[in-house]
């Protein structure tokens, strides 16, 4: 049935195609969603995602509720001026889900799904790490029972997105985040090295609006976001894919070309440095010796042709 999986999202806009296309592809067994706040509040990422579910016809994945914050209590700030104010960028088509979120906490759920299989499931994180770092708070046990963590986010030497070091889902939640980089699991970090250099041009736009259902929604939310991107980043219209490339990742749909297993550690000191993800990358040199008790396989670089088979698969979904 293909890699278990548990996809926790912060629902704006690139974390919808990454519910698409983990929804859709069959090497991928989405066997839940977790919501956590982020690019929008947590609410609103819970009533997104079930509507995207509901679009691709899976609306038989539970999904259950997160944080609403961070992990520290401190206040949430969301990020509506790339999303959109409904995180759809602007262009959801208001329909309300026919379900609910399932009547469990988010870090519940994942702690449940995993014991019911243990070794096999894949936890993906493309929001802040909230809910994450709660899971291992309930269950200090887990990182021996899952598969590995394949998340969105941080970055090496790319320039970050919120500071000049720091990435957003690192940065709104470093506590957490720095609680999620030093547990023992395998982790596959997908940061700002190789997300922003996997775009989804006007070219592949017009295949999707081309497309059925899924595709020409996922069209339609995607005009406002590129638009962001050419403002804040490229300088012309295009979308970086972000979330969808550590479901590729985890799945082992990505074609991945250099991503060395280092030391990673999180700065959540609230100075300058504040939610920087610190990658031991001495070994450049040297191509990267072992380092003792490494974890985390950064993802340096991949095969960007990762975005023509994302859109096609959506593309040509109902
Ligand atoms: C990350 O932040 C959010 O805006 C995106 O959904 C992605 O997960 C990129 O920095
Ligand atoms: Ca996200």
């Amino acid at each position: 049935m293909g890699t278990k999986m548990i996809l926790d999202c912060d629902t704006g806009v690139d974390d919808t195609m990454a519910i698409m296309y983990a929804a859709l592809h069959p090497e991928i067994d989405l066997i839940g969603m977790t919501t956590v706040w982020g690019n929008v509040d947590v609410p609103l990422a819970t009533r997104n995602t079930l509507r995207v579910l509901e679009l691709v016809g899976r609306g038989d994945v539970p999904v259950a509720q997160g944080a609403a914050g961070p992990i520290s209590g401190g206040p949430a700030e969301f990020a509506y001026e790339v999303h959109g104010r409904d995180g759809q960028g602007g262009a959801s088509d208001g329909a309300i889900p026919a379900r609910a979120a399932e009547p469990v906490s988010a870090p519940q759920h994942i702690v449940d799904l995993v014991r019911a299989h243990p070794g096999e499931v894949w936890l993906v994180p493309v929001g802040p790490l909230t809910n994450i770092a709660a899971a291992l708070a309930i269950d200090p046990e887990l990182p021996r029972l899952v598969a590995g963590v394949s998340l969105m986010g941080g970055t090496t030497a790319a320039p970050g997105n919120v500071t000049p070091v720091a990435e957003a889902n690192i940065w709104h939640d470093a506590e957490a985040a720095a609680a999620v980089f030093r547990a023992p699991w395998n982790i596959i970090m997908a940061g700002l090295d190789v997300t922003m250099r996997v775009i989804i041009t006007p070219e592949h736009d017009a295949r999707l609006a081309a497309g059925g259902q899924a595709g020409r929604y996922m069209s339609r939310i995607m005009q406002y976001y590129g638009e962001f991107y050419r403002e804040h980043a490229f300088g012309t219209w295009g979308c970086a894919m972000h979330d969808t490339i550590a479901v590729a990742a985890a799945a082992g749909t990505l074609d991945v070309r250099l991503a060395p297993v280092v030391h990673v550690d999180v700065d959540a000191s609230g100075g300058p440095g504040h939610g920087q993800t610190i990658a031991d990358l001495r070994g450049a040199y040297r191509g990267y010796p072992e380092q003792e008790g490494a974890h985390c396989a950064v993802l340096l670089e991949i095969d960007g042709g990762v975005a023509d088979a994302v859109v096609d698969l959506i593309a040509a979904a109902p």
